[in-house]
């Protein structure tokens, strides 16, 4: 059970191992933010700005998440193994609504 104010996600790593995190919903955090907290491998080289794909991952549980923009869309048409449940983590703002999330990290594209 997460503290409250917190939820917790699941993600999954390139090597198939999975890690419960916690994340406070309180401090404008983001998923690929997250991550790099618990320092998984997600390089989030622009800074959350949607413009780097490095913190792209699939969603895996049905969770309702908020549409995507514009810029997060033009981002993953340029992305490389791109799947129909992909999104950017950092596109992605820690709420309640996240609750339970549970992503796999997309393979890291050669830079
Ligand atoms: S951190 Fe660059 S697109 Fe998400």
């Amino acid at each position: 059970m997460a503290e409250p104010g917190n939820i917790v996600i699941t993600v999954i790593d390139r090597h198939g191992e999975a890690h419960e995190l916690e994340a406070p919903t309180d401090m404008n955090m983001n998923v690929m933010e997250v991550c790099k907290a618990y320092e998984l491998p997600v390089k989030g080289t622009c800074g959350g700005m949607a413009l780097c794909s490095t913190c792209h991952c699939y969603i895996l549980s049905d969770t309702e998440l908020p549409d995507m923009k514009d810029d997060e869309e033009d981002m993953l048409d340029q992305a490389f193994f791109v799947e129909d449940n992909s999104r950017l983590g950092c596109q992605l703002r820690i709420t309640d609504d996240l609750d339970g999330l549970r992503i796999q990290l997309a393979p890291e594209a050669e830079e």
